[in-house]
């Protein structure tokens, strides 16, 4: 991973200053308030959360344990090309994940109109800033863990953890420090819908997919990436180039 492209890096900082970056101005920090790993208990006791669908032909398989999290992920997914014209290759993802559990349509009192919520997605990708040291994004490239600030919702996003590709290439959900830790593997893809947000740079959004533990999990059985934003490959303009995606995703924890 050291030997990432002067390309990739400069395409992402094109991308990312495009966005308009996050208001932080008069900012009171709020501290960092960690909900206990358990089964999530709503308010609203008879409220059934129901996983997203893109409407389309197909859909991933129905969740078959109780719901810990929902999450917000804001991150890159990486990609290396095998040649010039073709589609980069998947090569691992880094971003970091805000809990928006109460924010589900009815879930609490700060709760998401159904729209706000179908859209969080594109409105964080395009309203707050990467959380992620490109530049530094092989060895150390995690800001510090931070709530997030959403334009038109009360309260910060409670920071939850990381979602990374560890050293053998597993896609790793860690929560709270590894207090709730998923190392995943892919079962499930499809499309997503083309109402999806196609991202920074326009080149789609990346697949919705269900993930399950692969053994060596801690409190999580299984995760969906649902109503992505973003994240898709460019075609490639040589062999060897790679490249790093700005994206959103939901992921839903059980
Ligand atoms: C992703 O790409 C960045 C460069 O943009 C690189 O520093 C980092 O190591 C890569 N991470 C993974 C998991 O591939
Ligand atoms: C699932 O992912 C594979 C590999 O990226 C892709 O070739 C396939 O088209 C995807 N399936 C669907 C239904 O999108």
């Amino acid at each position: 991973m050291q030997l990432q492209g002067a390309f990739a890096i400069l395409s992402v900082l094109a991308v990312t200053s495009a966005a308009p970056l996050q208001k932080r101005c008069g900012e009171i920090p709020k501290p960092l308030n960690p909900p206990a790993p358990g089964p999530i208990v709503p308010s609203n006791n008879s409220l059934v959360y129901n996983l997203p669908s893109t409407g389309g032909a197909t859909s991933l398989p129905s969740p078959d344990t109780p719901l810990k999290h929902i999450v917000v992920g804001h991150g890159i997914q990486n990609y290396t090309c095998p040649a010039a014209g073709e589609a980069g290759v998947s090569a691992g993802a880094l971003a970091v994940l805000h809990d928006i559990t109460d924010l589900y349509p009815s879930a609490s009192l700060r709760a998401l109109s159904g729209d706000a919520w179908s859209g969080l997605t594109s409105k964080v990708l395009r309203t707050t800033q990467l959380p992620i040291n490109i530049e530094t994004a092989a060895t150390a490239p995690w800001p510090a863990p931070a709530d997030l600030t959403v334009e038109g919702i009360a309260t910060p996003l409670a920071y939850m953890g990381h979602h990374y590709f560890d050293i053998n290439g597993t896609p790793t959900f860690s929560l709270h420090d590894d207090a709730e830790l998923l190392k995943a593997k892919k079962l499930s893809n499809i499309s997503a819908p083309a109402s999806a947000d196609q991202g920074l740079t326009d080149e789609g959004a990346v697949d919705w997919l269900l993930l399950a533990d692969k053994g060596g999990s801690v409190g999580l059985k299984s995760v969906y990436r649902v109503l992505t934003s973003g994240g898709n490959p460019a075609i490639c303009g040589s062999e060897g180039e790679t490249q790093s995606v700005p994206y959103t995703a939901m992921y839903w924890l059980y």
